[in-house]
């Protein structure tokens, strides 16, 4: 057995890194204070394939395995989360049902662009309504008489680049002329077409810079050919998706985690409390040997839930179970390492002076979207019961 990573993913993780270090991290406090998007960086970012990690370069992207974009997502969300959750909408939720469900035509006019980093992409599931229980949603696209394209009405919250996205996937009940119902249909959005509008931002606790709002959608043509897979596909496709995102969020929380963890690592030998470095007292220590290996675990079970996704892409098996489970342990460890680390760095965690109290704020986001850790241990709870 092999843990090792390749030549090639070791270049592309020293690579994330010094992008990472060197151009979003110095930029990171500023951004969450103003909530603003990092609109520069982000390009930056595209420049380097960082956009479309997995896409193929004939589509505007990288061309590299899922490994090497779980390390992408953690060395980026280590530098700042919500460059991470920028990054992560644009290759998970846009990309994956382009790539995997999209047409040539699709493929070429919508998935180039966003791959590429020359504009945003968003994915558009949840509404006021329905978060978890994704299948309760409301939005409905009603196709026309003579077939050539729906009317959809709809209403989407928390959409994550909604404010600065150019197309959207977005989920909605497909009807049919006479009534009927077809189930949930994938559809693409133009953002510039008519009927398309953007609701009120959403002030949040952390990711203050990945731009979050809500979309509404009144009498929005969209032609027939905008629909992604078939009529009724697109829970499956939904579902699909978020098998693959999931995997980045659960490396966007080893990122965090992980950057946590060496600066109170390194507060631990530098501090001094009663004539010694407070590193070497059980308390303290008993809380870095439990984020360290907390990490390390977490850092098992996204290498392997992106392996497994590569070897589902070869031999038409789902990765489901691994993806759950690395989201749902490395999101949970971002939360308990993040508190540790403010902890640890006592008054000092809890000031803005030091990045501990941003960590400890983004951290928690990770434990909510793309499903929480409460459906996250439902997902894993079926697949082993076999039980509903
Ligand atoms: N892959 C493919 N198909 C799947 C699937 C998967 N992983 N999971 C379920 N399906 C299929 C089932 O096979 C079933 O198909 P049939 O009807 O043919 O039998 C169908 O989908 C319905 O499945 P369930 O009965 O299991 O559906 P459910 O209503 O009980 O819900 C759920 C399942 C897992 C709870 C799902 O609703 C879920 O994941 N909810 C969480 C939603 C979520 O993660 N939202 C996050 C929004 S995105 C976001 O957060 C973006 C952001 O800001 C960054």
């Amino acid at each position: 057995m092999n843990f090792a990573l390749t030549e090639e993913q070791q270049m592309i993780q020293a690579a994330a890194r010094e992008f990472a270090q060197n151009e979003i991290a110095p930029i990171a406090a500023r951004f969450d204070e103003t909530g603003e998007f990092p609109e520069a960086s982000i390009r930056a970012a595209g420049e380097l394939g960082f956009m479309g990690v997995e896409i193929p370069e004939e589509y505007g992207g990288a061309g590299l395995d899922p490994v090497s974009y779980a390390l992408i997502m953690a060395e980026i969300s280590a530098a700042d989360a919500s460059h991470g959750t920028i990054v992560s909408v644009n290759n998970s939720l846009y990309g994956v049902p382009l790539l995997a469900f999209g047409t040539e035509q699709q493929k070429q006019q919508f998935l180039t662009p966003v791959a590429s980093g020359e504009v945003n992409g968003a994915y558009a599931l949840t509404e006021p309504q329905s978060g978890s229980d994704a299948r309760a949603m409301r939005s409905r696209a009603e196709l026309s008489a003579d077939g050539s394209y729906y009317t959809i009405n709809a209403r989407k919250s928390w959409i994550t680049s909604g404010p600065v996205a150019h197309y959207i996937v977005l989920f909605a009940q497909t009807i049919q002329p006479d009534g009927s119902s077809r189930g949930i249909s994938a559809f693409l959005i133009d953002a510039e077409a008519k009927g398309f509008t953007r609701g009120k931002h959403e002030p949040k606790l952390g990711i203050r810079a990945s731009a979050t709002c809500e979309i509404e959608l009144v009498d929005y043509q969209c032609p027939v050919e905008n629909r992604i897979g078939d009529e009724g596909q697109g829970f499956k496709i939904a579902m699909t998706v978020l098998d693959s995102g999931r995997i980045g969020i659960a490396a966007q929380s080893l990122g965090i985690a992980q950057a946590a963890y060496s600066a109170a690592l390194e507060y631990s030998r530098d501090r001094k409390a009663f004539g010694s470095e407070i590193g070497s007292f059980q308390s303290i220590q008993n809380k870095l040997a439990d984020m360290r290996t907390r990490i390390e675990a977490s850092r098992l079970l996204v290498l392997q839930a992106a392996w497994a996704k590569s070897q589902a892409a070869n031999n038409g098996t789902k990765n489901t179970l691994n993806a759950s489970m690395a989201k749902l342990f490395a999101s949970e460890t971002c939360m308990f390492v993040t508190h540790q680390a403010v902890q640890i760095h006592g008054g000092m965690g809890y000031s803005k002076e030091l990045p501990l109290e941003r960590y400890f704020r983004d951290a928690k986001i990770t434990e909510i979207y793309e499903g929480t850790s409460e459906i996250q241990r439902m997902v894993i709870a079926r697949l082993e019961t076999g039980l509903r």
